[in-house]
């Protein structure tokens, strides 16, 4: 869960290294560090702390020259977050520098080995070690850099992007994967590397993903070669021209990308069913699904394996599906089923789902499902991922890049590919008439602009904010395709802005959490009036009654909840389980503002990083 960038070529490497560090902050950002070549000295610098506190003390401290770089930003696996444990790393000679994302679990073995043979270490980290063992067997087995990282390599255990440069070397740097992303961006007599494109999208489109257990010598005036680890297999690389442009990475006039990407809802949920959805001829088309339009109908049942938010677009998927379709779903955390020893077999279908296409836990659940026959269906947003790699077939969410921590256009527009998904399912088992389909399609392809609308409310929302960004706990209550928005509220406001929330089903809140409820807990209560709202009215009188105070997100012209909420949000009128499409808006822009009145780092909350590649 690091971001690395690497640059060779014509341009002074400094200030492509430190943008493309900034943009990939949110891969991690408790340290960052670079390390720059001019042909003749190595200027590394490194911190604690953020791109900004290592772009003030490289100023200072090093010369800002040279045509060939390496850059890291940091969360912590190993050694807690200090300048010494900071990258890049020197091999002892001090030829070798290296950059790595990732973990190399039988690191402390190999330290041992390396300990015996006089080598010497500074930091805790597992790379100083691999940097080490690299110049190893270098000098053992008296090879150039490249091959001594095939040897290295077939020596650890673990999960790595790495880049690292000899000095001897100047007009080359060498690259590694498995399990860790890495891309190499292809341009005229110069090439970038990062971990994923949008630290060169401006500089060029064309990009080369290495998979898994391949490796690449990146050498100016030769054409990129990629390699196997395992058996020296050449490969001639795939070269993609990227579609993505650099206005989508910058933050275009909002405070912050979570603002930003939030106000994004409308384009993103669009751009997901457009060329998808075709209202007027009653027809969803979805290329990723068509030729395995089988497998999904002869299901015994799908299991949706994701973390986090993307678990919860997986919930509400579940509630979608099994109205639509008539299939059995079950909605597993990864992390939890690929260790639970879970039975699976080849008349299962398995969707994964996940914004970056790197967490983990989803590709070992993934991975898990295949061994045992099932087939894999992946929904992710980001191009070329692991995960879109690793699926059998998939569907993207045409969301854009997601910079921002806190999840929310990846939450929309998963529940819209999921949405398209069991509509054409459905059509294809005949559950629908014809009417009824394009009556929906028709009420789908509305939701932008009620997105928008229910953006109108951002002022209320700031002032609701304000009246409880103090407090220490809140509760979020939901019911049916709603209680998944609960738990995506409490998440959201959790994560930014350190606030104890919980989500819980309105109806399980005289189990146990009835007994939290006082004058001093804010209750937020999705009351919209479809599905189940005279149960939640119900509800919501029972915590009236225990003086808790109520923020209720309610559908336009709603009186019965007004009578009874502190405050009301509207939001346009939907079928039931298009709401969560809605719902969850104002609970975005609810913990955005209480987290940014409470000056907290919005876009880059304590402990978390974008895409958790660890365990
Ligand atoms: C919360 C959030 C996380 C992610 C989770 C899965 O706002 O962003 O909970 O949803 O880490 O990430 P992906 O979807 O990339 O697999």
């Amino acid at each position: 869960m690091c971001g690395i960038v690497g640059y060779i070529g014509h341009r002074d490497a400094y200030p492509v290294i430190i943008k493309g560090l900034e943009r990939l902050e949110y891969r991690g950002y408790d340290s960052a560090g670079i390390a720059l070549y001019d042909g003749n000295t190595v200027n590394l610098c490194k911190t604690k702390g953020k791109v900004e506190d290592l772009k003030k003390k490289s100023k200072l401290e090093i010369s800002l020259n040279g045509n060939l770089g390496i850059g890291h930003t940091r969360w912590a696996t190993h050694g807690v977050p200090n300048d010494i444990n900071s990258h890049p790393h020197y091999s002892n000679s001090g030829d070798l520098v290296i950059i790595h994302n990732g973990i190399i679990e039988n690191y402390e073995s190999i330290k041992k080995e390396l300990i015996k043979r006089g080598y010497t270490f500074e930091s805790d980290t597992d790379t100083e070690v691999l940097v080490n063992l690299i110049e190893e067997v270098k000098s053992k087995e008296n090879v150039m850099l490249g091959q001594a990282v095939q040897i290295a390599l077939n020596e650890v255990v673990g999960a790595y992007a790495i880049a690292v440069f000899d000095k001897n070397k100047p007009d080359e740097i060498v690259v590694a994967k498995l399990g860790s992303p890495l891309a190499i961006g292809i341009g005229e007599n110069e090439f970038f590397i990062a971990s994923d494109a949008s630290p060169f999208i401006e500089f060029t489109n064309n990009a080369v993903y290495l998979e898994d257990e391949e490796m690449a010598i990146v050498r100016l005036g030769k054409e990129i070669k990629l390699r196997k680890i395992k058996n020296d297999a050449v490969a001639y690389p795939n070269i993609l021209e990227l579609q993505m442009n650099i206005e989508e990475i910058e933050k275009g006039g909002f405070d912050h990308f979570m603002l930003k990407e939030i106000y994004e809802q409308p384009r993103a949920i669009l751009d997901t069913y457009r060329g998808r959805l075709l209202a007027e001829q009653g027809i969803v088309k979805m290329a990723g699904i068509d030729q395995h339009l089988d497998k999904f109908l002869n299901a015994n049942r799908i299991i949706i394996v994701a973390c986090g938010t993307s678990w919860h677009a997986g919930l509400v998927a579940e509630y979608i599906f099994e109205n639509l379709t008539r299939i059995p779903v079950e909605v597993e955390y990864a992390s939890e089923f690929r260790y639970r020893n879970p039975v699976i077999n080849k008349d299962d279908v398995v969707i994964a789902i996940s914004q970056s296409g790197e967490t983990a836990d989803t590709l070992a659940a993934i991975k898990l499902a295949k061994e045992n026959g099932a087939f894999v269906f992946g929904v992710c947003n980001v191009v070329g991922s692991s995960i879109a790699r690793e699926t059998h077939a998939g569907a993207y969410t045409h969301a854009g890049p997601e910079i921002g921590v806190a999840s929310t256009k990846a939450f929309t527009t998963q529940i819209t590919v999921l949405t398209l998904l069991a509509l054409n399912l459905a059509k294809e088992k005949e559950l629908f008439t014809d009417v009824q389909f394009r009556e929906y399609l028709t009420e789908l392809e509305t939701i932008p602009a009620k997105v928008e609308k229910a953006l109108e409310s951002n002022s209320l929302i700031e002032i609701i904010s304000d009246v409880y960004k103090d407090s220490t706990n809140c509760l979020y209550l939901g019911r049916g395709y709603n209680f998944p928005v609960a738990l995506e509220g409490a998440l959201k406001l959790k994560e930014i802005s350190y606030i104890h929330a919980e989500g819980y089903p309105a109806a399980e809140m005289k189990h146990g959490p009835i007994a939290l409820i006082d004058e001093q807990m804010p209750v937020f209560v999705i009351a919209t009036n479809k599905g189940h709202y005279e149960k939640v009215v119900s509800n919501i009188q029972e915590i009236k009654s225990r003086k808790g105070k109520i923020i209720a997100i309610v559908t336009e012209g709603d009186e019965q909840v007004k009578e009874l909420a502190d405050h009301c949000i509207e939001i346009p009128e939907t079928f039931e389980s298009l709401t969560p499409l809605l719902t969850t808006i104002p609970l975005q822009l609810l913990s955005y503002h209480i987290a940014v009145m409470r000056n907290c780092n919005v876009d880059q909350p304590r402990n978390l990083a974008k895409s958790v590649t660890v365990e």
